[in-house]
């Protein structure tokens, strides 16, 4: 079976320094890849280079076999399989919680305004915020605003989640409710890929751990291989200075 994602030998520079240096990623269907490294070691850009947010230096990335990283295919609609949520939610502030996540199915599906509500708002329940539908986001919680940002991922209905630190703007009692979120989406067969600095979440759900450094995936296993016995002397350091409060 081809992967869903395949990265291959992906470089990005910024000004000639090299922020990803040769990565390699297959991602099966339905799985859940957690990435972690140290601040600086690429993640983010990682994520961004599979949403077609960044131009790429050298290598390939492939959704469902097909080359979207190929500058002559359509960018905005090859991007439309991948849903992306960030740190910062990135709500539109002057819509309601109903009208980001309608938004969508509107604009990229063509759905009558109708349909679209009627979509949203099986999308805010998903999520847990059914009633919370006509809210502007400056009235909801941080954990609130971020669960409307990922049922307007979902919107997408894309084939490939990619979450950069969806949790690390929360306050610490909000983080829960959008880590319980992801594990719902992992168990009912999302295929993710998450940067996250939640260790004991990569644990639950990660079916595989990553480790950058450098721009480089360093080391990669299951999450008991990778967090509990590490190989390699990186992913030691990191994960030392991780535990003894970063
Ligand atoms: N637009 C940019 N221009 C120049 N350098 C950039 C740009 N974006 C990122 N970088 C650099 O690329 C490197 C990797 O950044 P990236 O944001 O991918 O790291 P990260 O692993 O996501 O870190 P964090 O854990 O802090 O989110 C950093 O050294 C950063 O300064
Ligand atoms: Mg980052």
């Amino acid at each position: 079976m081809t992967p869903l994602l395949q990265i291959q030998g992906l470089v990005k520079a910024y000004h000639d320094r090299a922020v990803l240096a040769g990565v390699d990623l297959d991602v099966n269907e339905h799985e859940v890849v957690v990435l972690i490294g140290a601040s600086g070691s690429g993640k983010s850009t990682l994520l961004r280079c599979v949403d077609l947010l960044e131009d790429i230096d050298d290598g390939r990335i492939l959704l469902n076999g097909r080359d979207i990283s190929d500058p002559r295919i359509n960018a905005e609609v090859a991007r439309q399989a991948v849903g992306m949520v960030f740190q910062s939610f990135n709500l539109f502030p002057h819509m309601t919680a109903l009208g980001n996540v309608a938004l969508a199915p509107r604009v990229v599906h063509g759905n009558s305004r109708r349909d679209a509500e009627l979509r949203a708002r099986e999308l805010l329940a998903r999520v847990g915020l059914e009633s919370h539908a006509n809210s502007y986001p400056d009235k909801l919680s941080g954990g609130q605003q971020q669960r409307v940002a990922i049922a307007r991922a979902l919107a997408y209905e894309p084939k490939l989640l990619l979450l950069d630190e969806i949790t690390s703007a929360l306050d610490p009692e909000l983080v829960g409710e959008v880590l319980t979120l992801v594990g719902e989406l992992a168990a009912s067969g999302a295929t993710i890929v998450m940067a996250t600095h939640e260790m004991a979440f990569a644990r639950d759900v990660a079916d595989r751990v990553c480790f950058l450094d450098g721009g480089q995936i360093v080391e990669s296993g299951s999450a008991a291989a990778v967090l509990d016995s590490p190989r390699e002397e990186r992913t030691k350091q990191f994960l030392k200075r991780f535990t003894s409060g970063r």
